[in-house]
């Protein structure tokens, strides 16, 4: 049996996989995400690891599952998070986590001391709000009392790898999402370091996501039922991981997966850039091959914000009809027309990431009448997620990455009317595979592979992905959204400077 831990910005989920990647036994945990300010975003690294303890030991008590027959853990997570522990383990502060908008100043600082192109060069990506070189810097400049206690640096599955082995480290893949490592080489970037006077023993020890990173501390064991010879291997950043977990591991495939964020992905066997740096090059979980992904910052997040803020009625429906939430939004969106007169939404509630590297910007109604609904409103937003998304696709096709099928994973790639909108946009075949639980498959895969039960990523990816439901594009539809993705991309560049 295998493990996959994924800590979310929503929940950590756990999942008992058998070595036939047939789910065991699943448990998530959900916790707050605070927004001090506007554009700021905040989470305790504390509550990842209650969620990550409490579920742990429920999956291994459900399961009836020996704890000796577990050989291994495989950890993912929201990438970019910076958290801070001081001499003692402790946690300093809360996570400033990837969607935090409060670095622009310190973008500027970055692309000054090392220069624009030379940091492309190093780290694959152009200096980006979201990421943790930026937010490290912020700290030292904001809050240089906690910069000094701080003695450790760990991204947020990485936190709940110490956690549960005493280990610090991390591996390529979520690594790659910090802006020190080198990405071609796969190894902290002394140059970076040294510019920006970051200290290389605050960070861990960069692995491979495969290899073994640690065991499982006594007290964890005893606390969870686990063992002590249980193995916890690199595992991948949430997007990394789903993509072992959807088997894009070769070259010509590619997914989409809507959770808090959306993100098109696709695999690159060489390391391929984009020089506008409007999507990111990181390191794959797969040994010697890197990934290109475009990123939408708010994607399931515009669906929640709408559902928690505005349909407190349809909440009641559903519980009172005993069906998901989610599943009756897509009932009721089902019943409105495409383009919904005209009814557009710019999803960019955080800022944005692709194409536009803009963390000022904000969200956007277009085009409101009296004749719209509460459901018009809903489909507008999956609209324009998926405008969004479209966005980050045409950037990959414009480098010469086209796929002939998308695959499809998150919670919004549960949604058949979501999968059918980024069929009609990308005008091609969009596919889910049976399992549903991306990251954490992914996590537990590369946990088969570290402990030897798995010969490598692509094999075991050939041997447990198995591909189920499918959306083709329907011209009709394809055609209105060419028309309507054009008035999308205006009303950004329309609106660029009254963000500011
Ligand atoms: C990727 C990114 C998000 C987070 C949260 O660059 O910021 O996808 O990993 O899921």
């Amino acid at each position: 049996y295998l493990i996959g831990i994924d800590v979310g910005t929503s929940a950590t989920k756990t999942v008992l996989f058998d070595e036939k990647g047939s789910v065991i036994a699943f448990e998530s945990k959900e916790y707050p995400l605070y927004q001090p300010k506007n554009g700021w975003a905040e989470q305790n690294p504390e509550d990842w690891k209650d969620a990550t303890l409490e579920t742990l030991k429920k999956v291994i008590r459900i399961s009836g599952v020996k704890a000796e027959r577990i050989k291994g853990i495989g950890l993912s997570g929201q990438m970019h998070g910076l958290v801070m522990l001081d001499k003692n383990g402790e946690v300093i502060r809360p996570s400033i986590i990837w969607c935090d908008q409060r670095t622009g100043a310190e973008v500027e600082d970055l692309n000054r001391i090392i220069g624009r192109e030379r940091l492309i060069e190093i780290t694959a990506n152009p200096a980006l709000t979201g990421w943790t070189a930026a937010k490290i810097l912020w700290i030292k400049k904001n809050e240089p009392d906690n910069y000094k206690k701080c003695k450790h640096i760990l991204l947020p599955k990485d936190y709940i790898r110490y956690v549960l082995t005493g280990e610090f480290a991390t591996e390529v893949s979520d690594a790659s999402g910090m802006q020190l490592l080198d990405v071609p080489n796969r190894c902290w970037s002394d140059e970076v370091l040294q510019k920006l006077n970051i200290d290389k023993a605050l960070l861990g020890k960069v692995y491979e996501s495969y290899e073994i990173t640690g065991y499982i501390l006594p007290q964890v064991a005893e606390i969870t039922g686990l063992t002590k010879e249980t193995a916890v291997v690199g595992g991948g950043g949430d997007n990394a991981a789903a993509a072992v977990g959807t088997g894009i591991v070769r070259d010509g495939t590619a997914f989409t997966t809507i959770g808090t964020s959306g993100v098109v992905y696709a695999h690159s066997s060489k390391l391929t850039i984009d020089p506008k740096g409007r999507v990111h090059t990181c390191c794959s979980a797969v040994p010697g091959a890197w990934h290109v992904m475009g990123v939408t910052q708010a994607a399931g997040l515009s669906l929640k914000w709408f559902k928690d803020n505005f349909c407190q009625d349809y909440i009641w429906e559903a519980e009172k009809q005993g069906m998901g939430i989610y599943d009756l939004l897509d009932k009721y969106v089902t019943d409105t027309k495409i383009g919904g007169d005209k009814l557009i939404y710019l999803p960019y509630l955080m800022g944005e990431r692709t194409p536009h590297l803009d963390p000022n910007c904000r969200g956007v109604f277009f085009g409101l009448s009296a004749i719209h609904t509460k459901p018009d409103m809903i489909r507008s937003i999956m609209e324009g997620v998926s405008f969004s998304l479209n966005d980050c696709n045409h950037i990959l096709q414009e480098m010469g990455i086209y796929v002939e099928e998308m695959m499809a994973c998150g919670g919004g790639g549960k949604s058949s009317v979501w999968r059918q909108m980024l069929a009609d946009m990308y005008q091609c075949r969009v596919k889910t595979v049976k399992q549903e639980e991306g990251p954490a498959l992914g996590a537990a895969i590369l946990a088969g592979v570290g402990t030897g039960m798995f010969e490598s990523v692509e094999k075991a990816c050939d041997l447990l992905i198995e591909e189920d439901k499918s959306n083709i594009l329907i011209k009709e539809n394809a055609e209105k959204y060419e028309q309507l993705y054009e008035i999308y991309k205006k009303l950004y560049l329309d609106l660029k400077d009254t963000f500011k």
